[in-house]
Formats: structure tokens, C-alpha cells, sequence
């Protein structure tokens, strides 16, 4: 009994394993987003998003949330190093709520793994300037991504009232 046990669980790993990336994409389907209408943008809170993420993200995170370039990418990789992630529908962000993601850009990311480590930006952005900055990412993800960001976001809020909360927002 054990060991059929344990043959599952080594079945279980070796599947989860085929399709190793540390992201939990696999029960989203991806669509291809719309085009970035950057040029016409009007809405002040997206154009001080887009303002602030130019400034202080993209030379790290790129100006289209593509990641860290090129280039610079193959240094960091040939070091082992970690290389800055994207902020578009390839990347990760999507899956974060909201909580999270001004927590992480109020505090930064001290990882000795990361080449370009994450400084803080609480005594320099305001959180609204924050949410803007995300409110801007949110023109790269598909609407699928975006519902399941408002979701996961509910759903901490949600956690986090409730009485034996586990979350810390
Ligand atoms: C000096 C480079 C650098 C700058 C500038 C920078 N980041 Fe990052 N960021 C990183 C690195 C490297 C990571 C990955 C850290 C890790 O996983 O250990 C990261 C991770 C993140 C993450 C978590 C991963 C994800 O996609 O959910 C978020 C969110 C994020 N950054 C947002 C921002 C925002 C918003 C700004 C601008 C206000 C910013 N970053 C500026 C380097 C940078």
C-alpha cells in the first residue's frame, strides 16, 4: 500500500516536473492580449502609471514588461543568476493580488540570486502611484488574466477578514 503510494506520488512530481516553470499558468488558457494602445492613452491614472514605470521599472522590468533584455538576459543567465522578470501576459504578475504587488514594490525583493535586485520604492512612490504603475500593467495581460488578478485579489481581502486569518496584507 505504501509503496504504490509513493509511486503515485513520484508519478505526480515527474508530471508536475514535464512542465516546470515556478508559475501556476497551466490551468489558464493564454491569449494572445490586444495591442498596447500606449499612444492614445488619456486616463491621468494610466498616464501617471505609465509615467512612474518609465521612470523607475522599465530600464529593469522593460518598456513594454518584455523583462530584462536580451543581452544583458544572457550575461545574467551564463552567471546563474536570476534575471528580471516580465510584466506582461508571459510573465507572472498576473497571479499576485493586489495586495502583494504593492507590498513587494513598496519593500523591494532582497534575493542574493537576482543580478539587479529590487530596491524599495515605499519612501519614493506613494501607494496610489503604485496602484496606477499596476493599473498601467494591466494594459498588457488578456482579460482572462485580469479577471483572475480581480479574483485572487477579492479572494485575499476575503482570507485576510476572516477570523483565523493566515494572510498578512
Ligand atoms: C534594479 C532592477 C529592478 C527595478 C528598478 C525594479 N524591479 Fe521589480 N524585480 C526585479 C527583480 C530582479 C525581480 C525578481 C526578484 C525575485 O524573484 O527574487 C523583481 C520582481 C518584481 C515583482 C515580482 C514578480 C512579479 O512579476 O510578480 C514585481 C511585482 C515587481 N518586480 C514590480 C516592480 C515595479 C512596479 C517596479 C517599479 C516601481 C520595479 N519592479 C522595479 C528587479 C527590478
Amino acid at each position: 500500500m505504501r509503496l504504490s503510494m509513493l509511486i503515485l506520488l513520484a508519478l505526480l512530481l515527474t508530471a508536475c516536473g514535464a512542465n516546470s516553470r515556478p508559475t501556476h499558468r497551466s490551468q489558464i488558457t493564454l491569449v494572445a492580449p490586444e495591442a498596447l494602445p500606449t499612444s492614445s492613452l488619456t486616463d491621468p491614472v494610466l498616464l501617471d502609471g505609465k509615467a512612474n514605470y518609465d521612470l523607475y521599472c522599465a530600464h529593469c522590468h522593460g518598456y513594454s514588461g518584455e523583462g530584462q533584455i536580451a543581452e544583458s538576459l544572457q550575461v545574467t543567465l551564463d552567471l546563474g543568476m536570476i534575471t528580471v522578470p516580465p510584466h506582461d501576459s508571459t510573465g507572472h504578475t498576473w497571479q499576485h493580488p493586489d495586495q502583494l504587488l504593492l507590498r513587494v514594490t513598496r519593500e523591494g525583493v532582497v534575493n542574493p540570486l537576482a543580478q539587479y535586485p529590487m530596491p524599495p520604492f515605499a519612501g519614493t512612490l506613494t501607494d496610489e502611484q503604485i496602484m496606477n504603475i499596476y493599473a498601467y500593467i494591466r494594459l498588457w495581460w488578456t482579460d482572462e488574466q485580469r479577471a483572475h488578478q480581480q479574483r485572487v485579489t477579492e479572494r485575499w481581502n476575503e482570507i485576510a477578514q476572516a477570523p483565523a486569518a493566515t494572510a498578512q496584507p
